[in-house]
C-alpha cells in the first residue's frame, strides 16, 4: 500500500511530458525566429517608384538631383514650368527628343527664358521601356519632389 502511494507521487508527471516539455523551447525559439526574420514588405508609394525609376533611367543625364548634365536642370520644378500641362510632360518623356528634329519647339511658347528648343535630340523614347505606372510616377517625381 505504502509503495502504490509512493509510486503515484512519483508519477505526477506523465512519462511522455518529458520530451514535450523540452523540445519546448526549442520550438519557442523556431517560433519566434519564424515571425523575427521575416521582413516587413510594404508596397512602394508612387514617390519611392518615381525616385527609384528616376535614379536608374534619367539621372545619368539630368544629374542625379536633377541638377542637369547632358540633358536640362529639371530640380526646382523646372520641368513642370517647362510643361504646365502634366499630359504633356507625360508624352515628352515618352517620345523623348531622339524623333524630334533639332530645332522643335516644346512646352510652353510662354516660358519665362523663352520656349525651349530640342538642342542635341539626345534623349530617348521611353513608351514601352517603362510602363504607364512608371512613367506616370517619375513624371509627379520631376514636378513635386526635385
Ligand atoms: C541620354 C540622355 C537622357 C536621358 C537618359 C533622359 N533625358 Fe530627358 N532630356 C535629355 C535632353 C538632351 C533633353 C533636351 C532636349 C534635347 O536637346 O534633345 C531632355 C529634356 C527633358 C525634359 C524637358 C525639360 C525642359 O525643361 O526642357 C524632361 C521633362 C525630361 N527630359 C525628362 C526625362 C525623364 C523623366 C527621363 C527618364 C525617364 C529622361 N529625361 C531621361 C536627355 C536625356
Amino acid at each position: 500500500m505504502l509503495l502504490k502511494l509512493e509510486e503515484a507521487r512519483q508519477r505526477r508527471i506523465p512519462t511522455w511530458a518529458f520530451p514535450v516539455l523540452v523540445a519546448l523551447p526549442f520550438w519557442a525559439i523556431l517560433y519566434i525566429g519564424a515571425f523575427g526574420t521575416h521582413k516587413h514588405v510594404e508596397a512602394e508609394t508612387p514617390q519611392q517608384v518615381g525616385s527609384r525609376v528616376f535614379s536608374s533611367n534619367c539621372a545619368t543625364c539630368h544629374g542625379a538631383a536633377g541638377q542637369g548634365g547632358a540633358g536640362p536642370k529639371l530640380a526646382g520644378g523646372e520641368a513642370a514650368i517647362t510643361f504646365p500641362d502634366e499630359a504633356a510632360h507625360i508624352d515628352w518623356v515618352k517620345t523623348g527628343s531622339q524623333t524630334k528634329p533639332k530645332g522643335t519647339r516644346y512646352g510652353d511658347p510662354a516660358r519665362p527664358g523663352g520656349q525651349h528648343v530640342v538642342n542635341s535630340g539626345g534623349m530617348p523614347a521611353f513608351a514601352g521601356k517603362l510602363s504607364d505606372a512608371e512613367i506616370a510616377a517619375v513624371v509627379a517625381y520631376e514636378r513635386e519632389s526635385l
